[in-house]
């Protein structure tokens, strides 16, 4: 673990974890604010568990499909996370629903990304949905987790315009690009406590964000 270990963050994924891996190498450059405690997935062998123990973060799966009951893994979720005393707990690609037992134990402390610019398009298949109905805008919500299924307050956003040229896979990994811009910039807000969930609201430098900030407004160097 680096030295900077004020801010433990637990990453849940299932897949591929491109996410994950830009947090990783994010909270080691320096200054850093946060460290990658460890990265747990739903799903055994995922490609995203060898590139984080490759990367020297312990890397766990907790098979969801060996445990049928939906309290019983949150339970046993929390309890494997709880262990690092995560500041953060970053949901990158995790594709379960958290109960709302689990989401009130770290209440305020879970941040998601989301394939689209919420609240248009909650829920899955994000990129095909906005191709069928030609929508001529897409991008990326990074917001806390509450119960309400992609439902939490928004605290950053990138947009990008719609190419003729677009297809699903296309316009995936064009707004992977932006995910992976805009996620290690609200986890660091978060770790240096600019950033934080109050109230039902998220709130940046003590005022309540009435919308998300976006990206292109930001004068990142
Ligand atoms: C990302 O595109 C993320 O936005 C999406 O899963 C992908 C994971 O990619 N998440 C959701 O759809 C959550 N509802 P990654 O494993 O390469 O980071």
């Amino acid at each position: 673990m680096s030295k900077h270990a004020s801010c433990p963050i637990v990453v849940l994924i299932s897949g591929r974890g491109t996410n994950m891996r830009v947090l990783i190498e994010d909270s080691r450059r320096v200054p850093s604010s946060y460290a990658v405690a460890a990265v747990y997935s739903d799903k055994p062998g995922v490609a995203g568990l060898a590139t984080a123990a490759a990367l020297g973060v312990p890397a766990r799966a907790l098979d969801a499909s060996k445990i049928a009951d939906r309290a019983v893994y949150d339970e046993l979720l929390g309890d494997a996370i709880a262990q690092y005393s995560p500041s953060l707990v970053v949901l990158a690609g995790f594709m379960r629903i958290l109960s709302p037992a689990f989401v009130r134990r770290f209440e305020g402390r879970i941040l998601n990304i989301h394939p689209a610019l919420l609240p248009r398009y909650p829920g899955l298949h994000t990129h095909r949905r906005v191709l069928a109905a030609g929508e001529r805008e897409h991008g990326v919500t990074v917001h806390y987790v509450t119960a309400e299924l992609d439902g939490g307050p928004r605290i950053l956003q990138a947009a990008l315009a719609i190419e003729p040229e677009d297809n699903e896979s296309r316009l995936a990994a064009r707004v992977q690009g932006l995910e992976h811009q805009v996620y290690p910039v609200a986890v660091r807000w978060h770790c240096e406590g600019r950033l934080r969930y109050e109230a039902g609201a998220a709130w940046l430098d003590s005022a309540p964000l009435k919308e998300p900030l976006q990206l292109a407004d930001l004068n990142l160097t």
